[in-house]
């Protein structure tokens, strides 16, 4: 059976385990210049039906350091965006190309195309989860924490696709994950049902920041959400991840973002360029995650 990765739920705790450890030694074994032809002579299509800089270009060189290759196709450029239908695209890439990752907007269109594709499929963001980015973060925190069950993270703002993917994470990895952010910006309820003891939603940025192993925020606005922006920005300003927040946080505490960041939105240029943050690890983690992703589906 085709193997997809289309949330974290996709891979059992055991795969997800061995992916970041995979990563980690491909991490080592990229610094010593060391490249491994696992995934030689196979493709991957990208289609971006939004903007990227981080996910495509981890995609494309880590296809490139595995001795395989990798096709951008945007929106505007390929058929999809003259209304050719996303069930025959993915039959006629089936017939082409090894793997797809799709970033795209409503999760539906992925869940569609994946059933239409005989080769793995990769979210590469939709509107509800992010699954590839948690595999770069876990990676983070495992190298510089250790294990990530039983810890305690907090995430401060939206309840956007990245809070959805931390949610699956919290319930997978068994860890504690405090989510605070605006009532009307709550993450879908039936994912934090599914997520039971392992997640707490409060609307206190505080309470969710005490004593935190991790702290975690995003953009208030989403791709695809950016209409009502003034008016998010005043809901969410008592969720900015600021010096105030990362104090009440564990001694060792550190901050994580995504990327792209907004300073003095979500969080403070202090915080973001300060000691705590390790964003820059965190991106860079995202060639070295994806790189064991493609050698577990495509290799
Ligand atoms: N974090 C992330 O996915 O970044 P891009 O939007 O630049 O790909
Ligand atoms: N939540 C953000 C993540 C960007 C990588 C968005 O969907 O725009």
């Amino acid at each position: 059976m085709t193997r997809h990765f289309l949330t974290l739920a996709d891979l059992s705790v055991t795969e997800i385990e061995a992916v970041i450890q995979r990563a980690i030694r491909l991490k080592d074994a990229f610094r010593r210049r060391e490249l491994q032809q696992t995934c030689a002579g196979r493709v991957l299509a990208m289609i971006f039906e939004k903007s990227s800089t981080r996910t495509r270009v981890s995609f494309e060189t880590a296809m490139a350091h595995l001795g395989g290759h990798a096709v951008f196709l945007s929106q505007q450029d390929s058929q999809l965006g003259r209304g050719e239908p996303i069930e025959d695209t993915a039959r006629v890439l089936s017939k082409m190309v090894d793997g797809v990752m799709i970033r795209t907007f409503e999760h539906a269109r992925l869940t569609r195309f994946a059933e239409y594709s005989s080769v793995p499929v990769i979210n590469g963001l939709s509107d509800s989860y992010h699954p590839c980015q948690l595999l770069a973060d876990l990676q983070t925190f495992y190298e510089l924490k250790g294990a990530i069950k039983g810890k305690k993270v907090a995430w401060l703002g939206d309840g956007n696709n990245m809070c959805n993917s931390w949610i699956n994470a919290a319930r997978i990895m068994d860890f504690h994950l405090h989510v605070a952010g605006p009532a009307e910006y709550r993450p879908a309820p039936e994912i934090v049902r599914r997520a039971g003891p392992n997640i707490t939603l409060t609307g206190d940025p505080r309470q969710a920041a005490a004593q935190a192993d991790l702290v975690v925020t995003d953009t208030w606005a989403s791709m695809g959400q950016e209409d009502g922006k003034e008016n998010r920005q005043a809901l969410f300003k008592p969720f900015q991840v600021n010096e105030e927040i990362m104090a009440l946080a564990a001694a060792d505490a550190v901050f994580m973002h995504c990327l792209p960041a907004y300073r003095g939105a979500e969080v403070s240029a202090g915080v973001i360029d300060g000691p705590r943050s390790v964003v820059w690890e965190e991106a860079g983690n995202r060639l070295h995650a994806q790189k064991a992703l493609l050698e577990f589906l495509l290799g």
